[in-house]
């Protein structure tokens, strides 16, 4: 099978179109063949490289996940051309997305992929391949955030970083749970952020966030741009902030300490509930995965730029069609 395989530490001419063996899929796993697959941070990470080198932290997974030689990738959509015998859930010809094995996602940029059956899912009939491969790893880490803050019918709660990968969830799912939604983000994103379900949109590029009278019951924070100390002056006297990403590390250090902070990070849990909890939603005309942008697959290396300099809208999805 055809690959986009990753050659070379931090280097995006290292991205090549290569052929390689079709993975082997064992009982508990199905193959598929890829229609669409998401670029995650996870991804570009291999490439931040400001100075044109690779960074440490792509270096670190570079070591620990001995990605060379292998493809990239891991939120995927797909039909299933062979299922393990301990699948039960799905047959040959199913549309479904998922994500793909390991302690971090590879192996997506690829014609086939397998996925374990605790981390695959019918692709919801209303979405296409690549809105679906969008709502996987990220609507699970909004999602699993929103159940830890308990967010609950009527609460307000405060989105900081509206329009980005978690945050188009996080508006969505909130909304859905019947929350009263504010979004932070920036002017060309206020429309999508009203759409996605915020009832109020700050535009951080000219308004303050600190200066607004409302006090929030949970406050998502999703990008590291707000200090902590700002976020929790936002709460009310019970509230709870939960802060995002590698950013605010300081911050999840400082959670047992401080009863108005509270951690999620699961990123390899099961995938399967989270799926079917999105299917459920986009079933129901609540969730309508944002992508920003899809490319083919011979432009891959014009994608991970695209990633690594712009603020991108929703997700960046790579159409794995290697016959064009
Ligand atoms: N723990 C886990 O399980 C887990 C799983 C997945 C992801 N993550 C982490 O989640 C984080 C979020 O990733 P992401 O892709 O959703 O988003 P992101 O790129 O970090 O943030 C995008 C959002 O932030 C806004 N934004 C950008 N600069 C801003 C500024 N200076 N002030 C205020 N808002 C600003 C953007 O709006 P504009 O574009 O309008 O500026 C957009 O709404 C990452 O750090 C990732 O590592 C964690």
């Amino acid at each position: 099978m055809k690959a986009i395989i990753y050659t070379k530490p931090g280097d995006l001419d290292g991205l090549k179109i290569q052929e390689v063996s079709t993975p082997a899929s064992n009982d508990d796993q199905v193959l598929i063949k890829v229609k669409a697959c998401v670029l995650n941070v996870l991804d570009f990470t291999h490439f931040s490289n400001k100075n044109g080198k690779p960074s440490l932290s792509g270096k670190l997974t570079d070591r620990m996940t001995r990605i060379i030689g292998h493809p990239l990738g891991g939120e995927v959509a797909g039909i299933v051309k062979r299922v393990g015998k301990n699948v039960t859930r799905l047959k040959v010809g199913d549309p479904v997305f998922g994500v793909t094995p390991g302690a971090l996602p590879s192996g997506g940029l690829a014609e086939y992929t397998v996925l374990d059956k605790d981390n695959v899912a019918l692709k919801p009939a209303g979405l296409s391949f690549a809105q679906a491969a969008a709502a996987t790893l990220m609507f699970q880490t909004a999602l699993g955030a929103l159940r830890k803050a308990r967010v609950k019918s009527g609460d307000k709660v405060l989105v900081y970083g509206a329009s980005g990968g978690v945050g188009q969830y996080v508006v969505q799912i909130a909304k859905a749970m019947g929350a009263e939604v504010t979004g932070v983000c920036s002017t060309r994103n206020v429309e999508l952020a009203e759409e996605m379900g915020c009832t109020q949109v700050i535009d951080y590029k000219i308004q303050d966030f600190r200066k607004i009278n409302t006090r929030f019951d949970v406050i998502i924070a999703v990008n590291g741009s707000a200090d902590v100390k700002d976020l929790l002056g936002m709460l009310k006297s019970d509230g709870t902030l939960i802060p995002i990403g590698q950013h605010y590390t300081k911050a999840l250090l400082r959670a047992p300490f401080n009863k108005h902070i509270a951690t999620y990070s699961q990123p390899m849990a099961p995938q399967k509930d989270y799926l079917q909890a999105a299917t459920k939603l986009a079933d129901a005309g609540k969730l309508a995965p944002h992508v920003d942008h899809v490319w083919p697959v011979t432009e891959a290396k014009q994608a991970f730029e695209y990633a690594l300099t712009q603020h991108v809208q929703g997700k960046i999805v790579i159409a794995t069609d290697f016959s064009k």
